[in-house]
């Protein structure tokens, strides 16, 4: 045993806050659903079970006035995350919202999501199964060559540290809503939750303290 001090640096904050989500799941089944004509199959994965997005180039919050009161506990908590846990200066605002269902068997590939300051899901269809992975940011380099020399992660470490997992597995209920920096990667692997159901959003500041002035 060597006596020792380790400093975690520069963590990166995902907040989760609960937000009322009552009624959405079965608007989304008897409204947004059947609209088809506003979905898309989500293009990263070309897996045999399809995740589809619903408006994702759109806001829900402002296609669907039944809607709005959700959108604004969103907005609401997203700026508490923003400003109070983040500590910005600036308000949000949402440039887009949309519906993701998955069925058993699909999955979305790590990525994240660009023009945008926060990102955030709220899971409305869960169950035991559902989860959310976070892709460390640190000592990426999708360009160069590699050091092959992979810490172990299947060996407990004895200190209870966890520096050395490049993937944080989150498990997610109904109602949990969280938000992330956008560069974040984020997706899953085998979805085994029946219509797992999630809303998702983007947010910029409304005005910038640095660079652009409005
Ligand atoms: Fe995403």
């Amino acid at each position: 045993m060597m006596k020792h001090q380790t400093i975690p640096l520069f963590a990166l904050p995902v907040t989760r806050i609960d937000v009322d989500c009552d009624g959405i799941a079965e608007f989304f089944d008897s409204v947004v659903k059947p609209s088809k004509g506003r979905s898309n199959t989500d293009g990263t994965t070309g897996y045999a079970t399809p995740l589809i997005h619903y408006h994702n180039d759109q806001n829900v919050f402002d296609i669907y006035d039944e809607l709005k009161d959700f959108g604004d506990r969103i907005l609401e908590a997203s700026n508490f995350v923003y400003r109070n846990v983040m500590n910005h200066d600036t308000e949000l605002r949402i440039t887009n919202a949309w519906f993701n269902e998955c069925d058993v068997g699909g999955r979305q590939y790590m990525h994240n999501h660009c023009n945008s300051a926060i990102s955030g899901t709220i899971y409305l269809r869960t169950d035991q199964h559902s989860y959310l992975q976070f892709h460390s940011p640190y000592g990426m380099n999708d360009f160069g060559n590699l050091l092959l020399d992979e810490p172990n992660t299947k060996r407990p470490n004895q200190f209870g540290y966890s520096h050395h997992f490049k993937i944080v597995t989150y498990k997610v209920e109904d109602g949990a809503c969280l938000f992330w920096p956008s560069h974040l990667r984020h997706g899953y692997t085998e979805n085994l939750t029946p219509q797992r159901l999630s809303l998702s959003f983007n947010f910029l500041p409304t005005t910038f303290n640095c660079v652009y002035k409005s």
